[in-house]
């Protein structure tokens, strides 16, 4: 019989793709560049569903009934190009050919741009959960035309996680909108991470708690408005012993962040876009600072003059960095939301925000209760300018920002670095400011090179005469 579908590269996130097809009762063409992988899955797992191997690409072609839809799970970049190019030769007008790895948008949004003049639908599709979520339920966000999502959406949506009986899985929008969405997603997974990281280190600096203490408060915040799957499993590499060494897991492991780079593709596509992602930034800059392995050793001769901790009440001291935690957590969001919208508008991709934090409450890595306080607040208000504006989250930012104040003033009388804290609140006063010192760089933008400036009482353009009579003239 035909195979439903087909997965070329069985690597991790392949195989288990191909299985989660397969145990969802579809037939899955199977294949790889080299044979013996191919044969390996067949060996291990080909007892749970309907497999059909294929040593050729054209084979593998062949088996699949049509529409053809063709899953290429391979390395981001030239191979999946070489891959992609030779598909082409043998697929046929009105073919899906999905691209499910971590590719950067504007190759999806060429690739699907060149399929297209072949007639076939390119579809750049977002995978988050790793290998776990791949093989039992990933968050899964396809972009493509709505055409290729008919035949597409169903497979992909019975293997998707599902929170509430709803798939985490749903059209996001035409060309690079899947992989774009994705980008961002990692872009506030590091977020995320990095204000995990600084709320553990203020509560070691602060109250001289062991990784083993720490470990219980994540936990208990895990019951609470945090709950997500980040914050449970710091709790659990947080009470994590080193068998070799005895000593706290995190005591052993070298502080030097790595990346892939999708949190850098996102900023620099909020840079371009123009929009403050200040919590994805500080994020990506402090895995940057801490891999600086020349500056940081130089860095160890400078002043320090901090202020000594001596916390009296912990409970409340842990209280505040929660609160603080939650309050920046949510201006990280707020920002990436805003820069989907912008994307949304730049390319036409009409993007349902609501729908993106619906199918990130499942299977992803950023998976957390309070995305479906995000789909409400889309829900209420579809074109809402700012998240952290919604009535929910004002009231929620608004009764932690005492405690967000009191944390980052601390962390900075104290010596602790916040960056991801530290911006959130400054992003938080600024765009509640009623006016910004934006007024004085138009000025000096307009003293030394006259770029010009507008006026608060008066429209147009204008620019003074800074050498001459200082009299201002229309531009
Ligand atoms: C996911 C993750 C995954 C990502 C890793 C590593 O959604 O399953 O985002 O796609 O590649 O988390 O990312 P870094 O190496 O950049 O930290």
């Amino acid at each position: 019989t035909a195979a439903h579908i087909g997965v070329t590269g069985l690597g991790v996130m392949g195989r288990n793709l191909a299985r989660n097809l397969a145990r969802h009762g579809y037939t899955v063409a199977v294949h790889n560049r080299t044979y013996a992988r191919t044969q390996q899955l067949m060996e291990d797992h080909g007892d749970e569903g309907t497999f059909v191997p294929s040593e050729s690409t054209a084979d593998f072609v062949a088996s699949l009934a049509t529409p053809r839809t063709v899953v290429v799970m391979v390395k981001a970049g030239g191979p999946t190009d070489a891959v992609i190019e030779e598909l082409v030769g043998l697929l046929e007008p009105g073919d899906i050919v999905v691209d499910a790895g971590n590719a950067h948008f504007p190759d999806t949004m060429r690739r699907e741009a060149a399929l297209r003049e072949h007639g076939l639908h390119f579809v750049g599709c977002g995978v988050s959960g790793g290998e776990e979520g791949a093989l039992n339920g990933p968050s899964i966000m396809p972009g493509g035309s709505a055409q290729s999502y008919a035949t597409l959406g169903p497979m992909l949506e019975a293997i998707s996680a599902h929170v509430d009986g709803v798939p985490c899985c749903t059209h996001v929008g035409p060309g690079g909108a899947g992989h774009f969405v994705k980008m961002v997603h990692n872009g506030i997974e590091y977020a995320d991470m990095q204000l995990i990281a600084e709320a553990y280190d203020l509560m070691r600096h602060a109250l001289g708690a062991t990784p083993s203490e720490l470990a219980q408060v994540f936990a208990e915040w895990n019951a609470g408005d945090l709950e997500s799957y980040l914050i449970e499993i710091t709790a659990k590499v947080l009470e994590h012993t080193d068998p070799v060494t005895g000593s706290a897991f995190v005591d052993v492991v070298a502080d030097r962040a790595e990346q892939k780079g999708t949190g850098r593709w996102t900023v620099q596509s909020a840079l371009d876009l123009g929009v403050p992602v200040t919590g994805i930034a500080e994020a990506t800059f402090a895995r940057a600072l801490s891999g600086s392995v020349p500056q940081r050793t130089a860095g160890q001769a400078l002043p320090g003059h901090a202020a000594r901790w001596d916390v009296t009440d912990r409970e409340a001291f842990i209280t505040d960095v929660r609160k603080a935690l939650y309050a920046s957590k949510v201006v990280a969001y707020s920002q990436g939301f805003d820069q989907i919208a912008a994307a949304s508008a730049e390319y036409g991709w009409d993007i349902d925000r609501g729908a993106m934090a619906r199918i990130w409450r499942g299977g992803c890595i950023i998976r957390a209760k309070f995305l479906d306080r995000i789909t409400q607040a889309y829900e209420r208000t579809p074109d809402l300018p700012l998240l952290i504006a919604d009535p929910y989250f004002a009231d929620a930012v608004g009764d932690g920002l005492d405690a967000w104040r009191r944390i980052v003033g601390l962390a900075a009388a104290h010596g602790v670095p916040t960056p991801a804290f530290a911006s959130s609140l400054a992003y938080y006063d600024a765009i509640r400011a009623e006016r910004l010192p934006a007024n004085l760089i138009q000025g000096l933008r307009d003293y030394f090179g006259a770029h010009t400036y507008h006026r608060t009482d008066t429209d147009g353009v204008f620019h003074t005469d800074w050498s001459g009579d200082h009299v201002e003239h229309d531009a």
